[in-house]
């Protein structure tokens, strides 16, 4: 049976650097403020127009040019958004047909910034079974559109930004790559981080001027009840993956969290005892770009030289649903 693992990596962000003073012009907030919450300095925002299955686009190059694979190679796409171009077709459609792929099956994954990490365990078990050699695997939001840019939505907007990353999960039959994946969702949650409309059980139409009114079209979340959620799920996710795999926390290489917050990321850190150089963060960079923040933080950390060959990469993630989950890997 073959292994799944990484052969290539790429991401891109919107050239658009959107500062914390910039977003004070709109809103009651100041930078001190969003630095201390956050640890976000700044983030990208796109141009009117561009979807995430643009922003795949430049990901995706960089990520084949690094297997040394071209669209040819590639037998399926899996694509993470919980902002979809539109609202159907899926955004891998898009991306097949703007990259030309050949005619291979392409699945948009909708779990928010879980959304990588289930990705990969898809991917996974693909790979595992034979039926495919190499897969796409993009994580790609387009998030500032949902952002309510006035004081009223200011404890969401400040957090939330676009950008792309892409891996490609290819066979091996090496002694390496994917050793599990753990995924978990409790939907008691749904309306801690959400978006409300337009939706189809609103009824015709999917989204009315009241609904606009209330601002039903922006991302809502109680930022307390997901950060308190966050510090227990991100650990106990984290451990069951170590225990899978009989790995303990002293031999992570590195730990890939989702980039939610960095309150969130030091309080992980700190509860699972690991070091600086065990823990990745870019989030001052370019904020929470749900599906995009792990496959972004993986290429980074790839370009600094953070992961050799051989070490234990973690993957671990929570958001919207609640959905939290985790892979390890050896790379
Ligand atoms: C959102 C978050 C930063 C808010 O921080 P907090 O310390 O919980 O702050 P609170 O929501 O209690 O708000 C404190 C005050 O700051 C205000 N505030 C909220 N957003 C603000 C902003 N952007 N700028 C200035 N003030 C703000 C609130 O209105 C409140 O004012 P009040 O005391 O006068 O009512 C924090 O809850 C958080 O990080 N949650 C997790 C979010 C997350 O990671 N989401 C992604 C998950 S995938």
């Amino acid at each position: 049976m073959s292994n799944p693992y990484i052969s290539g990596t790429g991401y891109y962000l919107p050239p658009r650097v959107v500062t914390n003073e910039e977003l004070s012009n709109f809103m009651d907030t100041s930078n001190e403020w969003i630095l201390e919450r956050t640890g976000i300095e700044e983030r990208r925002y796109v141009e009117s127009g561009v979807g995430p299955s643009d922003l795949a686009i430049p990901a995706t190059e960089q990520a084949l040019l690094a297997a040394g694979l071209t669209v040819k190679d590639i037998d399926f796409i899996i694509f993470a958004t919980s902002t979809p171009d539109y609202y159907a077709p899926g955004s891998g459609c898009l991306l097949q047909e703007k990259m030309g792929f050949g005619e291979i099956g392409a699945l948009d994954v909708r779990v928010q910034c879980s959304g990588f990490v289930y990705g990969l365990s898809i991917a996974e078990q693909y790979i595992r079974t034979g039926m495919f050699k190499h897969i796409l695997l993009i994580g790609a939001e387009v998030q500032s559109t949902a952002m309510d840019l006035t004081t009223e939505g200011r404890d969401t907007a400040v957090i939330f930004g676009d950008g792309a990353g892409a891996a490609i999960i290819s066979a091996t039959e090496e002694d390496r790559g994917i050793l599990s994946t753990h995924l978990h969702t409790d939907g008691r949650y749904v309306k801690e981080l959400w978006l409300e409309a337009p939706a189809s059980k609103a009824g015709h139409p999917r989204i009315s001027k009241n609904d606009l009114d209330e601002g039903k079209q922006y991302l809502k979340m109680n930022g307390r009840e997901v950060f308190r959620h966050a510090v227990t799920r991100f650990p106990e996710v984290i451990i069951e993956a170590l225990k899978k795999n009989k790995i303990e926390q002293k031999d992570i290489g590195l730990l890939i969290p989702h980039q939610a917050n960095l309150r969130i990321t030091q309080m992980i850190q700190k509860k699972m005892g690991l070091r600086d150089d065990q823990v990745m963060s870019n989030i001052h960079k370019y904020g929470n770009t749900t599906a995009g923040t792990i496959p972004i933080a993986l290429g980074e950390a790839i370009e600094e030289g953070r992961i050799s060959e051989g070490d234990i990469v973690v993957f671990a993630s929570f958001g919207s649903g609640f959905s939290w989950a985790s892979a390890v890997m050896k790379w």
